[in-house]
């Protein structure tokens, strides 16, 4: 199938790199034209695990194209995903002004027959603004559908979230757009993969609904992990005694600095004030929120009452990006907190694995900051070593040896990556989450 994508972000630039490896042709288009140069040489501008490899050989089979050209784009596929930006304003509603642009340049430029489909996370009945914007700006005899098929694809495993999905969702209005779908997903179908197919509101609210929901998930453990703090429990223990209840299940309860990256602080925002349009209050969600934004400044006083002052400290950080296997720093805790350990006068020595780029763009090397080349170089002479990103490389770290370049044993750790009883036999004053 032809298919077009506008908007090479995050999810359109994996949604158009996996079509095209299921066999589609795909016409991608990107406005920015730094990004849309790497693009074309085959290279990712986001870090993502096999991304890069995906890319390279759907460029080098002819599968997908990268453009600027939206006359171009808008010809070449019936399908047309819209995955351009929808970012928060400051009401915390959605801004859709990127949506309706697509919208209005496509009803302008389209000859034929267009399904537009909704891939951006939006609020619900969007579809029907996008549907009036069409038919408004749409040259005679021009049919179009208009559809929600809604990604779930986590960074740092999208690729595989995209192949090996838990169902696909596809909200739509009319037969021969669900029969394109049925095709389009085909190969995903055929191998047993679920296929549910809805109206379109449906659709957009099935994405709110789930992101809010596993938010909800990660407040409500991290409200128990401060109860476990003060009761003497272990809140690891609880999480696994609560997940083997199939009904609940283990994921999204681990415990630790909440909720970051660009979708569930957004969303969870937005979808208390779709709420709120339609005359409901979503106080469940307000004060998911709201326990979320609690974890930052709690963590630091956790540090405050570690080290008491934190002037003239020397503090070690691994971890900036929002999550591990990513170099995506929306919304990570480390900015809060490393801007607050820096306010009180605390040297910070940080590292990430990939995202030490894109976090000096948010927070630069000063005198009292510095980015370390690796996880153990953030070490040397450090008062204590703090822990906000679960990268696989900190788990295996030499914990002798960060012992021995640490000036005073102390972790403090925002991840639960350690065992507490494994680090007191080390020699470790160890501070985690809710154990
Ligand atoms: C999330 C959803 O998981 C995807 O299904 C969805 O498609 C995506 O948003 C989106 O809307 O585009 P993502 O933000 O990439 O994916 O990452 P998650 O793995 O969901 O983690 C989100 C945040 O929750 C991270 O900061 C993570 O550290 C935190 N988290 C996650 C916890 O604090 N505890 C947990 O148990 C799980």
């Amino acid at each position: 199938m032809k298919i077009t994508v506008i908007g090479a972000g995050y999810v359109g630039l994996v949604s158009a790199a996996c079509f095209a490896e299921i066999g589609n042709e795909v016409m991608c288009v990107e406005k920015i034209s730094s990004k849309l140069d790497t693009l074309k040489k085959g290279e990712s501008p986001i870090y993502e695990p096999g991304l890069s490899e995906v890319l390279k050989r759907n460029i080098s089979e002819n599968r997908i194209t990268f453009t600027d050209n939206m006359d171009d784009a808008i010809h070449f596929g019936e399908a047309i995903f819209l995955c351009v930006g929808t970012p928060q304003s400051e009401t915390g509603k959605a801004d859709l002004s990127q949506v309706e642009e697509a919208a209005r340049q496509i009803a302008q430029m389209a000859t034929s027959y267009k399904l537009v489909i909704e891939k951006s996370t939006v609020p619900v009945n969007t579809n029907k603004w996008v549907k009036r914007t069409l038919e408004r700006y749409a040259k005679d005899g021009v049919d179009f559908d208009v559809a929600s098929n809604p990604e779930f694809l986590r960074e740092g495993s999208a690729l595989e979230d995209f192949m090996k999905p838990d169902r696909i969702v596809v909200g739509v209005e009319s037969e021969r757009a669900e029969k394109i779908f049925r095709e389009l997903y085909k190969p995903f179908t055929d191998q047993g993969y679920p296929l549910l197919v809805t109206n379109t509101a449906a659709a957009e609210l099935i994405k709110h609904a789930s992101n809010s929901f596993l938010a909800l998930k990660i407040s409500y453990i991290n409200m128990v992990s401060d109860l476990c703090e003060k009761v003497g429990a272990d809140v690891e223990l609880v999480a696994e005694g609560m997940g083997l209840d199939k009904r609940i299940g283990r994921q999204f309860l681990n415990a630790g600095l909440g909720y970051g990256g660009s979708c569930f602080p957004k969303d969870v925002k937005a979808f208390v004030k779709i709420a709120e349009e339609n005359g409901l209050d979503f106080a469940l969600l307000r004060e998911t929120d709201c326990l979320n934004e609690e974890r930052r400044p709690k963590f630091i006083e956790k540090i405050e009452e570690i080290l008491w002052i934190n002037k003239n400290k020397t503090i070690a950080v691994w971890g900036l990006a929002f999550k591990p296997n990513t170099d995506d720093v929306r919304e990570a805790p480390a900015i809060d907190i490393v801007n607050a350990l820096s306010d009180s006068g605390a040297t910070l020595n940080m590292y990430d694995p990939k995202a030490t780029e894109t976090f000096k763009t948010v927070v630069p090397e000063a005198d009292n900051m510095s980015y370390c080349a690796n996880a153990y170089e953030a070490l040397e002479g450090a008062d204590a070593l703090i822990v906000l990103t679960e990268w696989e490389e900190f788990k295996e770290a030499d914990l002798a040896k960060v012992k021995s370049m640490l000036k005073l044993p102390i972790i403090i750790d925002g991840r639960n990556l350690y065992d507490p009883k494994e680090m007191k036999k080390q020699g470790f004053e160890y501070y985690c989450m809710g154990r």
